[in-house]
């Protein structure tokens, strides 16, 4: 069974056995001597299925069990062989209250294990499970005093008598319990690394900034960018707010040859929340890197600010704001970069060339331009064609091409080695994520659609590029198309390092839902590692290290994760290594139950952000630092937008 798969039973398990002690517990209160033997049966054999199941998800890794193993489990299986013991020779007895405090106990503890799960998750620590004892403590205490109530009557309460003060006692001790919990649980680690503080000694992140000349050969390419407020009509005729660099959406595309020197000026026109430019999947000086709150302040309106890079990689990339990012990405301040080789690895003609970003404005899904939908092209059959296609939503996109066979040429930027041709089958493409496709346009119609409905589409007809396009006939059904697996496409290569390799340095992203202190108050964010940014602590690495990153996802949602300022070699997803071509990714999602295992050099110091690009969930908390040793921010650093 897939770890998510277990992670669902395991869940369901819980709740049957919190739904059985609760209703046998409900059941003996009732007086209904005949039914709870049975409900006492099942609930017990519910705890060891329970046992099973915990047991059987281990295999996935400690950081699926991690609090069931030390909490919820413990105290379920105290709780019920108390059960045992109390409850066991009082079964005929009708409406014996110790046991139906302890029945009902056990029923706390199950309920209790399950909040631990969905409140704290991993790593659940000592002051959680003081809080969670508390809780069920607390539970006990205040079932105890009702039947107490209900025995004597309508009298008195519980203030009188050796019942009372057991009462007083066990209400301070739950309540002392709960408090500390709470204190342990809120206060931060006291040695928590952070990304390069205020005046320690080192390197500033300014330092870092790009060089002011291109390479032998190469030129300056300038670009002026101008973020401002907008509205678009929308090719269905609706008007939307959208935000866009120079009136564009997407944004003006970047485009330079290896060597060439990138120059881009962002001007800020009235995006009152201030913008930045991020070069996603680009391997940027860490000083152009465009975080606003570590490498740089946010641009104001009226403000500008310069950024200078190499053009070293080639491939397909993109460009965004960082600052409050899940709301600018979303309303369209974004573009693509695409770096093209200095000489022509092939001989083949240019052939057509073609950039698509897929994004959703005002819930239509477009390729490009939302205004001006991509126009059914005439393309003359045999032609060789390259689509780039960028994700710039927050979720995974399934694409399908249709009426070719083709090749996935490239990842986030990266060549593939040696991939197969493909026919019939579909791709997801993560956030932030680009495929490159390459067919040679053949003799009828070529559809790409993104969506298994197949309604937004980009068409190519194959025919004399001057001729008027036919009206499109019916997009092709693709919805039942197999999805590609990235890690058994194409042939492997050598790479500099691998999965046997020795590690400096490792480190482990757990993702997960819970509660977290986040803008100063506990929400129901999204966590990395039980904690939500900026209070997640940096992972620290050295020049020249090579570190291995693993990323667990132990919650329900995909997340595309994303480092900046570094490719990462996959090693293993689910604990298989890659069969295909090697992947250098920028972003993967990391889906539930997912834990990938990725490896990477430490050559471009800086202080990056490590995050979740569902944009949503990274203003959630789902985001941290990777911060070489000796280099520093001057700013706050406790913002990534
Ligand atoms: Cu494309 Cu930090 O993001
Ligand atoms: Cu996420």
């Amino acid at each position: 069974m897939s770890t998510d798969g277990l992670v669902a039973l395991d869940l369901a398990v819980a709740a049957a056995a919190a739904a059985a002690w609760l209703g046998v517990g409900v059941a003996a209160a009732a007086g209904r001597t005949r039914t709870v033997p049975v409900l006492f049966a099942a609930a017990l054999l519910v705890t060891f299925v329970r046992i099973g199941t915990v047991v059987t998800l281990a295999g996935s890794g400690w950081w699926f069990v991690q609090e069931k193993v030390t909490l919820a489990l413990p105290l379920l299986v105290a709780t019920a062989l108390a059960a045992v013991v109390i409850a066991g020779p009082r079964l005929g007895a009708p409406r014996s209250p110790a046991a139906v405090v302890s029945l009902l106990t056990t029923g706390y503890a199950a309920v209790a294990g399950l909040v631990a799960t969905f409140l704290i998750g991993y790593p659940a620590g000592l002051g959680d499970a003081l809080v969670i004892v508390a809780f069920v403590g607390a539970a006990a205490f205040v079932t105890w005093w009702l039947l107490a109530q209900d025995a004597t009557g309508q009298g008195g309460g519980g203030g009188s008598g050796g019942g009372g003060r057991r009462l007083r006692w066990g209400g301070a001790a739950t309540a002392t319990l709960g408090l500390a919990g709470v204190g342990l649980a809120l206060v931060p680690p006291g040695d928590a690394p952070h990304a390069g503080g205020h005046g320690a000694p080192g390197t500033p992140v300014t330092a870092l900034r790009g060089p002011a000349a291109p390479d032998p050969g190469g030129t300056v390419r300038r670009y002026t960018l101008t973020a401002g407020k907008t509205t678009v009509a929308l090719a269905a005729g609706r008007r939307i707010a959208a935000w866009t660099f120079n009136g564009r959406l997407p944004g003006p595309p970047l485009t330079a040859t290896q060597g060439d020197l990138v120059e881009v000026t962002l001007r800020n026109a009235d995006v009152e929340r201030g913008v930045t430019l991020h070069w996603h999947g680009y391997d940027v000086p860490s000083g152009e890197d465009g975080v606003p709150g570590l490498t740089q302040d946010a641009v104001a309106p009226g403000g500008q600010f310069v950024y200078r890079f190499r053009a070293a990689q080639i491939g397909t990339y993109w460009y965004h704001t960082h600052e409050a990012s899940s709301v600018g990405v979303r309303m369209g301040l974004y573009g693509s970069l695409v770096v093209t080789p200095r000489a022509p690895r092939t001989t083949r003609p240019a052939g057509l060339d073609l950039t698509l970003s897929v994004h959703t404005f005002g819930g239509t899904t477009v390729f490009g331009d939302p205004a001006r939908p991509e126009p059914p092209r005439r393309v003359a059959a045999g032609t060789p064609v390259r689509l780039r296609l960028i994700n710039t939503d927050s979720t995974p996109r399934r694409l399908a091409l249709a009426g070719t066979p083709y090749r996935l040429i490239a990842v986030d930027g990266a060549d593939l080695n040696r991939p197969d041709r493909l026919t019939n089958v579909a791709m997801s493409l993560p956030a932030g994520g680009r495929y490159d496709l390459a067919f040679d346009m053949p003799a009828g119609p070529v559809t790409l659609s993104a969506g298994a409905d197949g309604a937004r589409a980009l068409r190519l007809l194959p025919g004399d590029a001057a001729a008027p396009a036919r009206r499109a006939a019916a997009v092709p059904r693709t919805g039942d198309w197999p999805l590609l697996d990235l890690t058994r496409y194409g042939k492997p290569a050598a790479t500099p390092f691998g999965a046997r390799d020795r590690f400096d340095r490792r480190f482990t992203l757990v993702l997960d839902r819970g509660i977290a202190l986040s803008g100063g108050l506990p929400r129901y964010a999204q966590t990395v590692n039980g904690r939500a940014f900026p209070r997640v602590p940096a992972d620290l690495v050295g020049r020249g290290d090579l570190v291995l990153m693993t990323v667990v996802n132990r919650g329900f949602g995909v997340h595309p994760w994303h480092l900046h300022g570094h490719h990462v070699l996959v090693l293993s997803k689910n604990g298989r290594a890659p069969t295909g071509s090697p992947l250098w990714l920028d972003t993967f999602d990391v889906r539930p139950g997912d834990v990938w295992r990725v490896a990477f050099r430490a050559d471009n110091p800086g202080v990056w952000m490590n995050h979740c690009h569902n944009l949503g969930h990274a203003a959630q908390g789902m985001a941290s630092h990777l911060a070489y040793e000796g280099v520093t921010t001057p700013f706050r650093g406790g913002h990534g937008g």
